[in-house]
């Protein structure tokens, strides 16, 4: 992965969410932005406050490629925030240029739409997002969790378990050997198996048929699980962007896949979620999880 300087390149959303004909919220840190697709298509990101008198603007309708906002009617560019049109101006009278709100910066790729975090905009060659994901992830979903980010990060190293789930597949507490950082990332591995019974694998086990593998950035909120089976082939695949919503919150934004080709591929469920990002936690399971990787990853840090 590759260190960004000034800023870095953020999943916020999922292409799905985003329609060309009523926009989305999404809180980034101190950032507030309205969502939507312009006239052709491509994604644009507005600060969520009409300079008028500060309605949101993610209240509004795209008209046309370009978001109206909701009481007056003020309409918005979505590439430079200039204000376009005032429903009450004479044919005679022109919009001030100084009337527009901020536009940020944004990129599509793979199923993600990233926010540039910079007060500068991104250069073009240099500034490329670190979370690639070429893979085929048909699977997809956002979810809010009543946790700080950086607490969510931390018991993600340390007990997995307590945040997603594979379904039928449990993950062990024990992490393999010692876990691995270099290029700005933090590498651990854990043993996993089948829930026999409604019980996760045993920890005094010897032999486990799989090995969930976890990735944690240090630049930016996201992390990536991949499921190993005893043929070392990647067998599930989970991708999240992590990053603080408001009120101590934290936003999910992840997209998979789960593709078990052996004889076990009839235990994962074709009925329910194969993949399951926990919007209720258990405060107690994740209050008592032993501390592991996470302190590594918070000497990086
Ligand atoms: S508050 Fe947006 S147009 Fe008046």
């Amino acid at each position: 992965m590759k260190t960004a300087s000034k800023g870095i390149w953020q999943p916020i959303a999922l292409s799905e969410s985003i329609g060309s004909e009523v926009p989305i919220r999404v809180c980034y840190e101190a950032k507030e932005v309205a969502l939507f697709r312009d006239g052709i298509g491509k994604v644009r990101a507005l600060k969520d406050r009409c300079p008028h008198r500060r309605v949101p603007l993610s209240l509004g309708k795209v008209i046309e490629g370009e978001l109206r906002c909701a009481y007056h009617g003020w309409t918005f560019d979505g590439s430079s925030g200039a204000c376009t049109q005032i429903p009450n101006l004479s044919d005679e009278e022109k919009v001030p240029s100084r009337y527009k709100v901020d536009a940020y910066s944004v990129h599509e790729d793979n199923g993600f739409v990233f926010l540039w975090s910079g007060q500068n905009p991104p250069s073009k060659d240099g500034d490329k997002p670190v979370f690639a994901a070429n893979e085929d992830l048909p699977l997809y979903g956002n979810v809010i969790v009543p946790l700080a980010t950086s607490a969510y990060r931390l018991a993600m190293l340390d007990g997995p378990e307590t945040l997603i789930g594979i379904h039928n597949i449990g993950f062990t507490d024990f992490f393999l050997g010692d876990p691995v950082t270099r290029d700005g990332i933090i590498q651990v591995e854990r043993n996993a198996g089948w829930i026999r019974r409604g019980k996760p694998p045993s920890k005094w086990a010897t032999d486990y048929p799989f090995i969930l593998r976890t990735i944690s950035s240090f630049e930016d909120g996201t992390i990536i699980h991949q499921l190993f089976d005893d043929k070392e082939q990647i067998v599930a695949q989970i991708y999240m962007s992590i990053f603080p919503g408001t009120r101590s919150t934290t936003n999910i934004v992840w997209r998979g896949n789960v593709n078990f080709n052996h004889k076990d591929a009839g235990k994962i469920s074709r009925t329910k979620a194969p993949i399951d990002i926990f919007s209720h936690l258990d405060g107690e399971a994740i209050a008592n999880l032993l501390v592991g990787p996470s302190s590594q990853f918070q000497e990086a840090v």
